[in-house]
């Protein structure tokens, strides 16, 4: 039997990064080309297996060096958080010439490692063994532009209130300091690792064979042009999520298939096929963001207040900031879940708006789905994606916090009724529908994602 074309695909494994790339690597799997994903820690074996098929194989990279546990927001562990970038490269540079060199004494030599851009590195260690490096973004077209231009030092960072123009091209003046992704703006203590960590992404973009972007072209065009007509290795490939959602015809691909979090699916789709046609307030915050305990309490009234019907993702290491007993006695009026199946979430009739922190992932998901948001953006590039939402795409509604920092009950619920019920909740779900069917028509063929995925398999599987 003819050898397949075989290629790695390297992941970080977080949910918003594991997403968008395993529904890239099942989706270049549908197209005849053996996978083999490496996540570069390990995680749940049994989750892996039962996902495996004859062309997509899973591969862990060993932990070796013990991680320290580092609270999220801590300025003072510079350290800790050097310590695991750093152990992060060390672990790819030795793990992934083993895994290229023994796929290819094995007969299964790879042709192309599509690597998390983040792990850059990755690049150096195909091109040594003669292979294509691949780099995929899982955020904006946008957001990568600016991580690019900040890294050759052709954009100077706006001072507060001021726009940023300067050098960045066709980024709309109504961006404005605030609207940077947050460790542009809060560079200090641990942030000052995180931020040359995720510059660093930019280091390939003169070189590698491609430049994936989980992005496509009518939902940020004119970046994605200057883009492409300065590097023509940039290719739009979004939004990846799995085909159902954009092609009802397509049941059998539904889910991204690894979750790191237990899914509350039955409890979510009862509880939501009990509820009228656009009256529920989903909420959620990802897989990474915490919020304080204040910040909660004020969410949770909000929620209340709004007299809305809401179901809120609450992950099991946040639940103790709730309210005492607030979840058992909502009465069915809301449903606390510590994770759900979003995609089905969104695309239940039930669900009205999303108030969401803007991860890119969710960001793209909503569109696609055609669900009004109400944004809180936290950090990272999510203050970045809620001006997108709110003042380019126009359909969301954005929630102000107070002086102390705190976006207060009173907000929570003004915003979600705008979005809900109040007259611009018309506005926007017009607007929403309008990305839900440019998404479709860009994965749709003839569309632009559609034909630059091809183009790459053709690549792929040419000689
Ligand atoms: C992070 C960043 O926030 C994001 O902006 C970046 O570009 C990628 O990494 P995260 O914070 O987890 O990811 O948010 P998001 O990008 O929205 O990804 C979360 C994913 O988990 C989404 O695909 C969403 O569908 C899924 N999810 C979330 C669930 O399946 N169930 C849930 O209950 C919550």
């Amino acid at each position: 039997m003819a050898t397949k074309t075989h290629v790695l695909v390297l992941i970080l494994p977080v949910q918003g990064h594991i997403n968008p790339l395993l529904q890239f690597s099942k989706l270049i799997a549908s197209k005849g080309i053996k996978v083999t994903v490496v996540f570069t820690n390990p995680i749940e074996t049994t989750s892996l297996a039962g996902n495996e098929s004859e062309l997509i194989k899973f591969e862990c990279i060993p932990e070796r060096i013990k991680e320290k546990e580092v609270p999220e927001n801590s300025a003072q562990n510079q350290d800790a958080h050097e310590a695991r970038i750093q152990s992060l490269k060390v672990k790819v540079l030795e793990h992934l010439p083993l895994i290229l060199e023994g796929k290819a004494s094995s007969g299964e030599p790879v042709k192309v490692v599509v690597y998390d851009s983040l792990v850059h590195y990755a690049y150096d260690v195909a091109k040594e063994l003669g292979i294509q490096g691949a780099a995929f973004f899982t955020q904006s077209a946008i957001v990568s532009a600016i991580f690019y231009h900040l890294h050759e030092g052709t954009l100077r960072l706006p001072l507060q209130g001021e726009s940023i123009t300067g050098s960045l091209p066709l980024v709309p003046s109504i961006f404005k300091q605030q609207d940077m992704p947050s460790f542009v703006n809060d560079s200090t203590g641990a942030y000052a690792s995180i931020l040359r960590f995720i510059l660093d992404q930019s280091l390939n973009f003169h070189k590698a064979d491609c430049l994936l972007i989980n992005t496509f072209d009518t939902l940020e065009p004119q970046i994605v042009s200057w883009m492409v007509s300065h590097y023509p290795n940039v290719k739009t490939i979004g939004p990846s999520i799995p085909s159902m959602y954009l092609d009802k015809r397509m049941e059998d691909d539904k889910d991204y298939g690894i979750t790191l979090f237990k899914p509350e699916t039955q409890a979510c789709k009862q509880w939501l096929d009990k509820k009228s046609s656009g009256t529920v307030v989903y909420a959620s915050f990802g897989s990474l963001a915490s919020l304080g305990d204040e910040q909660m309490t004020e969410l949770a009234w909000g929620l209340v207040n709004s007299q809305c019907d809401f179901l809120w993702v609450v992950r099991a290491s946040e639940e103790s900031k709730l309210p005492r007993n607030f979840a058992s006695e909502l009465a069915g009026k809301g449903l606390i879940v510590n994770w759900c199946p979003q995609l089905e979430v969104l695309a239940h009739d039930a669900v009205g708006c999303f108030l969401t922190h803007c991860g890119w992932n969710s960001t793209l998901e909503a569109l696609s789905l055609g669900v009004p948001m109400v944004v809180m953006p936290q950090l990272s590039d999510q203050p970045t994606n809620a001006k997108l939402i709110v003042d380019v795409w126009q359909t969301g509604v954005r929630l102000l916090s107070g002086e102390d920092g705190i976006v207060k009950r009173g907000e929570v619920e003004t915003g979600i009724k705008e979005a809900i019920v109040g007259d611009r909740s018309i506005e926007l779900k017009n607007n929403a529908v309008k990305w839900k069917q440019l998404a479709k028509e860009a994965v749709r063929e003839g569309g632009s994602s559609y034909a630059n995925t091809e183009g790459i398999v053709a690549s792929i599987l040419g000689n």
